[in-house]
């Protein structure tokens, strides 16, 4: 192998590992600002999430089990939102649990709606 033909090799390494740093960036640099702009705008619904341990599965909003809700096209719904909390669904393995209004208050889920629609970038 000539030394030569081994450099743009290298180069498209380097670019492909730069570019990827640059994404994993940005999408970190996206939930974090889509998490405190929410909860600058819901602080109740931030409450009412981490209380009903949603952040355990969809972490801040970044995925994680549950679906990742930062720019998720889905949420732009509110009804929509709040009947995937009310309902639940299976999907395969995992499992969005129902939450009924035992646990989550007409209120409350008005709030934590309100505050996914803010965090998948519905509301700024
Ligand atoms: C045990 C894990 C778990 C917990 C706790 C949980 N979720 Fe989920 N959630 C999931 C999974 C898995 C899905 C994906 C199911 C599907 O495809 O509809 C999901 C889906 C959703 C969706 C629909 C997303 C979409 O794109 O259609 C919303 C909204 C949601 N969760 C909100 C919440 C809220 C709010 C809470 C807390 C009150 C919560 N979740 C708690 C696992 C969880």
């Amino acid at each position: 192998m000539f030394q030569g033909q081994n450099e743009p090799v290298k180069f498209v390494q380097v670019a492909a590992t730069v570019f990827a740093a640059a994404l994993l960036f940005v999408s970190c640099d996206n939930s974090t600002q889509a998490l405190s702009r929410a909860t600058a705008l819901h602080p109740e619904g931030r409450d009412v999430f981490e209380k009903n341990n949603c952040i355990r599965c969809h972490e801040n909003g970044n995925g994680g089990y549950g679906k990742r809700m930062v720019d998720n096209v889905n949420l732009k719904s509110l009804d929509y939102i709040k009947t995937r909390i009310r309902v639940g669904r299976i999907m395969g393995a995992a499992e969005m649990p129902a939450f009924s209004k035992t646990t989550i208050s007409d209120k409350e889920l008005e709030e934590v709606a309100g505050f996914v629609r803010a965090l998948a970038g519905w509301e700024r």
